[in-house]
């Protein structure tokens, strides 16, 4: 894909639907009795992974053109699969998949792409086989293919090492199906699309932040989950492009539609508003406890600022997108505490700062995060996506507020989260 710089942007845009809550919406209907219904939902691969895989498990999913329909067979509903579950490049599929499973009456084995299958999962290995399941990673590596045999599930209290909504996730799914309550400890608290939607679906779930500032999730043992009707926000992962383009291109005003801000999930909102943005929140909504608002932003000069802490889990996925604003920022942003870039779906500290410099900017990459010295313009230049997809948008965002012309390698990936994602860049020129 070539970029060539844009003058300005102005327009409208609506993302398409939440990717942490779609992929939820269809596993917990699934396990639900009766019918959930869902819309905006996103039709990107890694959620057609997950309605895959729970086709492959004797879910009936209907596609009409506004909607998903989950038919919804209970907790203990699900039938073995035909051969392997295939989860993609979608590491949010297949850790909360595995925390289903381990409560299931069949073995199953879960396997992705070559990137999916490189990625840590010794971190919801070790929790479910503490509560009585029987995972082994078919390598002996602890990355996928999982092998996943299910066991008589006993609650635990487990203290998860990384603030990672993926292993609350799975080990709270697993929960359900426990004899006694289970609850994760995390140092600081992640995304909390979980809770929130199994609240919905009829589970006993409940959270607090402790006074040491770590953050506890817990859950009882459940009979039954019930379909829910779930209206999906749009994903502020796919609307930071849009932002962060309106924030560094001068001339620009764009109003992105219907945008999801819980703030387990809205950092990036704040480090814009931190670095001077003009930002405002129009129509704000709810819907099962997930706010919503349109956000204006029109172009800003913006300035450096540190990242840390425990703001960190609430933009991980914007980092790439806050690298190149920085880079068009005056000063030096420092992102630190941020080591879980490295296991995403590529190493996102190797992979943003290396077509950061590429395009000139002066960044230096650091264990935990990166150093950006800010200010002066990019200029074009070949980008590697590595084929991931917020690689491949962060740096098509870059290309336009760049000088000369960009070429990103393998955009294609942009369909993992966002299939019409530079159809829309484009529709703003
Ligand atoms: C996700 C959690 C985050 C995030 C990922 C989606 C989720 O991963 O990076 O894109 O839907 O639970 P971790 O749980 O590994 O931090």
């Amino acid at each position: 894909m070539e970029i060539t710089p844009a003058k300005k942007l102005r327009g409208e845009v609506t993302v398409p639907g939440d990717k942490s809550i779609s992929h939820r919406s269809v596993m917990f209907g699934s396990i639900a009795k009766g019918t959930t219904e869902i819309t905006n939902f996103l039709q990107g691969a890694d959620c057609l992974a997950t309605i895959g895989c729970f086709q492959n498990m004797g879910i009936g999913i209907e596609h009409t053109p506004d909607k998903i329909i989950v038919h919804g067979r209970g907790l203990h509903g699900l039938s073995k699969p035909s051969g392997t579950l295939n989860t993609g490049n979608s590491g949010t599929t297949t850790r909360l998949i595995s925390g289903i499973l381990s409560g299931q009456s069949f073995p199953a084995i879960l396997s992705g792409d070559e990137s999916l299958n490189s990625r840590p999962m010794a971190r919801i290995i070790e929790p479910l086989n503490t509560m009585g399941a029987h995972i082994t990673s078919v390598h002996g590596n602890n990355c996928a293919p999982l092998l996943i045999e299910p066991g008589a599930l006993c609650g635990c209290r487990w203290e998860s090492k990384v603030a990672s909504a993926q292993v609350k996730s799975a080990i709270l799914l697993a929960g359900l199906y426990a004899d006694s309550e289970t609850s994760v400890t995390e140092p600081v608290l992640s995304r909390n699309h979980t809770e929130l939607m199994l609240h919905g679906f009829g589970a006993r779930v409940s959270s607090k932040i402790k006074a040491d500032g770590r953050a506890a999730a817990s859950i009882l043992p459940c009979e039954e989950l019930y379909g829910q009707k779930i209206k999906i926000p749009g994903d502020i992962s796919s609307a930071a492009y849009f932002i962060a383009a309106g924030l560094i291109i001068p001339g620009s005003e764009i109003l992105v539609k219907n945008v999801g801000i819980n703030p387990t999930r809205a950092g990036l909102l704040t480090v814009c508003e931190n670095m001077g943005a003009d930002i405002t929140y129009l129509n704000k909504t709810s819907s099962g406890g997930e706010p919503a608002a349109d956000i204006l932003v029109k172009h800003s000069p913006l300035k450096a600022v540190t990242i840390e802490g425990s703001i960190i889990p609430t933009l991980i996925d914007e980092i790439p997108i806050i690298a190149v604003m920085a880079a068009f920022a005056e000063g030096t942003t420092v992102i630190k505490d941020a080591a879980e870039l490295k296991v995403k779906e590529t190493n996102r500290i190797d992979t943003v700062t290396e077509n950061l410099k590429a395009m000139g900017a002066d960044v230096i990459p650091t264990e935990d995060g990166m150093i950006i010295h800010g200010g002066s313009m990019l200029r074009g230049a070949r980008i590697n996506s590595y084929l991931d997809h917020r690689i491949a948008m962060a740096f098509a965002v870059a290309g336009l507020a760049a000088e000369g012309v960009t070429v990103i390698e393998k955009s294609q990936c942009a369909d993992i989260s966002y299939p019409a994602f530079f159809e829309t860049l484009d529709s703003l020129k």
